[in-house]
């Protein structure tokens, strides 16, 4: 048993109180490999922001378990050698399916995990859940729950439409089952597709606007559940000049449309206090890895194309903290 108190790492308790209290949202960027974990830590350092680290079931097995969670320990020392004294890094388990990949996490070194029940039966649901939050809080792990499902894949789970949150299901699944945080369905969706060109207008200048989110789902929930941490999934912005880059490198993405800032900013100020990025980070990667590989075609040296990329994803997630989720300088 590794106690991520060890490893230096934060559950989300105490910042997600102070991000629901402050209007401000902390990032969840997802990690896979090196480069993201560095430049994670880059940026959340040099804007002192809390920050979770999160890894889905098949990206911790992709790392290896054993050295993702070493990994972390690095993390935190690196935070601490770049000037930030106390950093404030929580390690998540993203879409845990089961209370065995829970318990693994737990017991390996995470402080936060996610069950994603919200596939299941709601009772059913509320049952594995309690499951997870009774075997993670001996530990002071906390726990993310799911009602409402995401139109699109969620990890190895996948629906063709939005299942919305129903508002009046939400103090009987948090009281019931004691989780710390709730992820909620407001039409948000995971990867680079969320919506298609049909579904958007077209501003003054021709740009796809897609529909807004359901903001009045939201409100409902937190009259419901006034001050308790709420979870968006799915909320990366799409940015079109890394659509752009890889398309004119040779890639091939197709309608590729995410959420506005403006949205994900609006849904900061709220009871929304963890965003999920993911989609925008492998964008940025990719993005720099095709250019490089385009226009200088001799490189085979993988530090001169994962470096750039490297420094795109950091560019990105200082974005993300300081231009819309506010929460640079909270951590400080
Ligand atoms: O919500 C899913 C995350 O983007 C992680 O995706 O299961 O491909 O690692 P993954
Ligand atoms: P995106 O695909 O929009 O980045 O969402 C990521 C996510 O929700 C991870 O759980
Ligand atoms: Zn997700």
């Amino acid at each position: 048993m590794v106690s991520y108190k060890d490893l230096g790492l934060v559950n989300t308790k105490e910042m997600f109180a102070k991000a629901v209290q402050g209007g401000y949202a902390i990032p969840a960027f997802n990690v896979n490999n090196m480069e993201q974990l560095q430049a994670i830590v880059q940026a959340a350092a040099e804007t002192k922001s809390p920050v979770i680290v999160q890894a889905s079931k098949g990206a911790r097995q992709y790392a290896n378990p054993i050295l993702l969670r070493y990994m972390l320990q690095g993390a935190v020392e690196y935070a601490k050698s770049l000037g930030w004294e106390k950093p404030q890094i929580v390690l998540h388990l993203d879409h845990g399916d089961t209370f065995e990949t829970c318990k693994d996490c737990i017991d390996s070194g995470f402080s936060s995990v996610m069950i994603d029940g919200s596939h299941l039966p709601y009772e059913e649901n509320i049952a594995l859940t309690k499951k997870v939050v009774d075997y993670a809080h001996q530990f002071g792990v906390t726990v993310e729950g799911e009602l409402g499902v995401l139109a699109g894949v969620e990890d190895e789970v996948s629906a063709e439409h939005h299942t919305y949150t129903q508002p009046e299901e939400v103090v009987d699944f948090a009281t019931r089952t004691g989780c710390d945080s709730l992820a909620i369905s407001i039409g948000t969706s995971h990867g680079a597709n969320k919506f298609t060109p049909e579904q958007c207008t077209k501003d003054e200048n021709g740009h796809l606007v897609p529909p807004p989110l359901r903001f009045d789902i939201l409100e409902e929930v937190e009259k419901e559940l006034p001050g308790f941490p709420i979870v968006l999934h799915g909320a990366s912005s799409v940015p079109q000049e890394e659509v752009a880059t890889i398309n004119k490198y040779g890639g091939a993405l197709k309608d590729a449309i995410g959420i506005p800032e403006e949205q994900l900013r609006r849904a900061a100020k709220s009871a929304v206090c963890k965003i999920n990025i993911d989609s925008d980070s492998r964008l940025a990667l990719t993005a720099a890895v095709r250019e490089v590989f385009a226009t200088k075609p001799a490189e085979f040296d993988p530090r001169k194309y994962l470096g750039p990329a490297r420094d795109n994803m950091k560019k990105l997630y200082k974005h993300k903290i300081e231009a819309v989720l506010g929460s640079a300088g909270k951590a400080e």
